[in-house]
C-alpha cells in the first residue's frame, strides 16, 4: 500500500528512522519488498533522475505497482530523490509519487528558497509533500562531484528560516555525510552537535540524512578479492542511526550499500562460475542477499518490527 511520506514521519519521529532505498531495476525491487516484509518494516522507495532515465520513467512505476500487488501487506511511500524543478513537476503531475525532493542546495540561499517554494506550491496543490535540502554534501550525485572540503554543513539558523519561508515538509541536512563509497576521507565526523542545534530550532520537524550508506568493510574486502578495486572505501557507522533518529532524523537514505551487494554478488558469481552466462543465476542470489541486507539495515534504523503499528495507525 502506497502511503503519504508525512504519515510515516509522524509515526517515526524521535523513535526510529524510515529506510529510504533507491531502486533501478526488477531485482532490487523484489529484494527490497522481501527484505522489508521479512523485517516487518515500513519503507520509502526512492527513484532518482538517473533511475527514471535508465530504462523509461514508466518502467519503475510499473514495477512498483506490480510489487504492491504481489506483496499487499507492504506499507511504503514512493519518493523522487534529488529532483530538479522540472522533474519534480513531472512527478507531481504523474499522480504516482507520495513525495518529491527538490534539490536546489547548490544554489545560493535565496534562489534555493525561491525554487523550493515554487515546487512546494505545485506539490501541495496536489496533496504531495516536499523534501528540500539546505547545505551541501560531498560525493557524487547526478554526475556532479563535490569534494568533502567543498561540502557545506547546514546552518541551523538558516534551516529554521528556510523551512518557514518555503513551507517544505522535511529537510535534508548536511551534517558530515557524503554520497558514494568514499566517506570521511579526511578528519570529518558525523556532526551530532549541528543536528542537535537544528532540532532545537525545528522541534518535531522531520529531518533527512542523505549519504548514509555504511560501506561495510567485509563487503569491500569481498569485492576487492573478487577483482574489484574499492580501496579506501568507508561509510557511516550504522550504530549511529538511532541517535540520529532521536535528534529528529526520520528518513535515512541508502543507495551505495545496495550497489555494493550487487557488485559483490556478481563478481563472486562469475569468478566462481566462469562458464555461466545465465543472468538469472546471479540475479536470484542478489535478490536473496539484497533482502537480507535490507532486513539487517532496518534493525539498525529501528524500523524493523514497526509495520503492524503503522498499519493500525493508518486504519
Ligand atoms: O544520491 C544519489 C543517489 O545515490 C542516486 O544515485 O543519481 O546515480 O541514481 P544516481
Ligand atoms: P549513499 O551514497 O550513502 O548510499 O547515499 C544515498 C543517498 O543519499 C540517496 O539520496
Ligand atoms: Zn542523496
Amino acid at each position: 500500500m502506497i502511503v503519504p511520506t508525512t504519515k510515516l514521519f509522524e509515526l517515526a519521529y524521535g523513535k526510529y528512522a524510515i529506510g529510504a532505498y533507491n531502486i533501478n531495476n526488477l531485482e532490487q525491487t523484489m529484494g527490497l519488498f522481501r527484505g522489508n516484509l521479512e523485517s516487518s518494516a515500513p519503507f520509502i522507495i526512492q527513484i532518482s533522475k538517473g533511475a527514471r532515465s535508465y530504462t523509461h520513467k514508466k518502467m519503475l512505476e510499473s514495477l512498483i505497482r506490480a510489487a504492491d500487488e504481489i506483496f499487499p501487506e507492504a506499507i511504503f511511500a514512493v519518493h523522487l530523490d534529488h529532483g530538479d524543478e522540472a522533474t519534480c513537476l513531472d512527478c507531481i503531475n504523474s499522480g504516482f509519487y507520495s513525495s518529491v525532493m527538490i534539490d536546489a542546495s547548490h544554489e545560493d540561499f535565496e534562489t534555493n528558497i525561491a525554487i523550493t517554494r515554487r515546487v512546494v506550491e505545485a506539490a501541495h496543490a496536489r496533496g504531495i509533500v516536499v523534501e528540500a535540502e539546505l547545505g551541501q554534501l560531498g560525493g557524487v550525485e547526478e554526475h556532479v562531484k563535490v569534494s568533502e572540503s567543498e561540502a557545506k554543513l547546514t546552518n541551523p539558523d538558516q534551516a529554521k528560516e528556510f523551512v518557514e519561508q518555503t513551507g517544505c515538509d522535511s529537510l535534508a541536512v548536511a551534517i558530515g555525510t557524503s554520497h558514494g563509497a568514499f566517506k570521511f576521507t579526511g578528519d570529518q565526523v558525523l556532526r551530532f552537535d549541528v543536528l542537535a542545534e537544528i532540532q532545537k530550532r525545528l522541534p518535531g520537524y522531520p529531518l533527512v540524512m542523505h549519504g548514509s550508506s555504511s560501506v561495510p568493510q567485509e563487503e569491500v574486502e569481498r569485492i576487492n578479492q573478487a577483482g574489484g578495486n574499492l580501496k579506501g572505501a568507508k561509510g557511516v557507522d550504522a550504530d549511529q542511526f538511532k541517535r540520529a533518529a532521536e535528534l529528529g532524523v526520520t528518513k535515512i537514505n541508502i543507495d551505495t550499500d545496495g550497489r555494493l551487494v550487487w557488485t559483490r554478488v556478481h563478481r563472486e558469481h562469475f569468478l566462481e562460475h566462469p562458464e555461466n552466462f545465465d543472468l538469472r543465476a546471479p540475479g536470484k542470489v542478489f535478490m536473496a542477499e539484497y533482502a537480507k541486507f535490507i532486513a539487517q539495515k532496518n534493525e539498525k534504523l529501528g524500523s524493523a518490527g514497526k509495520l503492524e503499528e503503522v498499519r493500525r495507525a493508518l486504519s
